[in-house]
């Protein structure tokens, strides 16, 4: 006999441009599978031996996105922790790819992050801006408009509190030229075009600048990419020294395939530099729930960092999916889910007391506490985290806007009670090993 409905049961798909979970036989979506992912991906996760070790060594305790689970796995971490401990240099590396003039709260998760591993390292931190990839993989965006969003975007990216000493924003379209187009004509020179079509969904009518750009963005992790940034005097040339500083780069998880890509072949330059090592975050779900990220291409998933204390009361009333019960008195009697209420996932981001939300999962279970007061609570969490981010991007100048964006010498304080280990110990991120 025939099923009356066909079966769906399709796989999950995650990758830099698009991402939905799976779903069930009844065609339902299903909450994005992270330990799968992990596991088809081989990355390492973040355990409570990992955290402990951070704590240890950086004399700060875990982001409270670390303790949650919710930057969840990492590649070489540890050895970033080996280098901070020895009180040797590294830096960090992250993006934002300027789809529209404004950022969306789930953009901020990462950068947030970012900012907070560049307080607690005390390290140097390179930051780009993809307009190049934007207006490429976007037929009707222009290379003018996304420089444009570019521009509106490091203005978000600054009013996120990162350290001008420290920090080199850059635009592809402005800064891509020298030292780190060198950097991305060679990477490109050792990558055939097999190794990138599957992994990328590229084919025939691929345009040929989707095809180079992976470059771009792999090569932005190679110290000698910044000559300007170690030096008052910047090296004329790549240089050896320059390239064996290795860097760390926080994303969300979706970024993982171009570094992949990058930690397969880092070995081949001519300079070769270590392994970049990754920490991968979640997404932060959209608010129709855990099946889908919070994403620009669908404005009524998301709260957009311009968005106003009216309008995110309205987008959690109306869309928050709920994990409750239809009535208040079936709530009462029954209790929710709090594991797949929007309203409550967007607490676990946002409330650090971990007592608190302790209590409010176990009143959300109970039925003590009712939908209405949950969603009440996120829209008060998140009106804060938006308006105290409103009130900083406010304050972004030209000059300010300028001071991040020149290229320069940055400086950088580093692990102030370094332990150097005898030089044979020393483990180095490694350059020729596999990915
Ligand atoms: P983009 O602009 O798509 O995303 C910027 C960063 O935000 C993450 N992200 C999310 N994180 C949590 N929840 C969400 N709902 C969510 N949506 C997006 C992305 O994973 C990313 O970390 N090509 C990149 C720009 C880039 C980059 C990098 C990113 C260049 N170099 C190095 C990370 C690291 C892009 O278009 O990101």
């Amino acid at each position: 006999m025939a099923d009356a409905e066909p079966k769906t049961n399709q796989e999950q798909d995650v990758n830099p441009w698009s991402v939905a979970g799976a779903q069930n036989e009844a065609g339902e979506v299903v909450a994005i599978d992270y330990l799968a992912l992990s596991k088809k991906w081989n990355t390492s996760l973040i355990d409570d031996a990992i955290l402990e070790r951070f704590e240890k060594v950086t004399g700060h305790k875990p982001h409270r996105w670390m303790r949650r689970g919710l930057f969840f796995s990492h590649r070489d971490f540890e050895r970033i922790l080996d280098r901070y401990e020895e009180g040797k240099p590294f830096f960090l590396y992250t993006g934002r790819g300027p789809s529209s003039g404004s950022l969306h709260l789930g953009h901020t998760i990462p950068l947030e992050f970012t900012r907070w591993l560049q307080e607690v390292f005390d390290v140097p931190l390179v930051f780009m801006l993809t307009d190049d990839e934007k207006a490429l993989f976007n037929e009707k965006l222009t290379f003018e408009t996304a420089l444009e969003f570019a521009m509106e975007n490091a203005r978000d990216i600054i009013a996120l509190g990162f350290d001008v000493k420290k920090t080199f924003l850059y635009s592809d379209l402005k800064y891509v030229s020298n030292h780190i187009l060198m950097n991305a004509w060679e990477f490109s020179k050792y990558i055939p075009f097999n190794q990138v079509r599957g992994a990328f969904g590229f084919d025939g009518s691929t345009n040929i600048g989707k095809i180079f750009f992976p470059a771009v963005q792999c090569v932005a992790a190679f110290a000698t990419s910044y000559p300007e940034i170690w030096s008052d005097e910047p090296a004329k040339t790549r240089t050896k020294e320059i390239a064996s500083i290795p860097c760390l780069i926080p994303m969300g998880i979706d970024q993982d395939p171009y570094f992949r890509l990058l930690r397969d072949n880092a070995h081949r330059m001519r300079f070769p530099s270590p392994k970049p090592a990754l920490i991968h975050s979640k997404f932060l779900t959209a608010l129709q729930g855990a099946g889908g990220k919070m994403s620009s291409s669908n404005p009524n998933s998301a709260i957009f960092m311009t968005d106003t204390a009216k309008q995110i009361k309205a987008k959690i009333n109306k869309h928050a999916f709920s994990g409750g019960q239809e009535t208040l008195e079936l709530q009462r009697e029954l209790g929710g889910n709090p594991d797949i209420d929007v309203s409550y996932i967007y607490l676990t981001y946002f409330e650090e007391d971990d007592a608190k939300l302790e209590q409010l999962h176990k009143d959300y279970k109970s039925g003590a506490l009712l939908t209405g007061e949950l969603k009440k609570l996120a829209i008060e969490a998140l009106q804060k985290v938006v308006a105290d981010f409103q009130e900083r991007r406010a304050k972004v100048t030209d000059e300010v806007l300028e001071s991040f964006m020149k290229p320069r010498k940055l400086h950088w304080g580093g692990n102030p009670n370094p332990k150097p280990k005898a030089d044979k110990e020393t483990k180095d991120l490694p350059i020729q090993t596999k990915a």
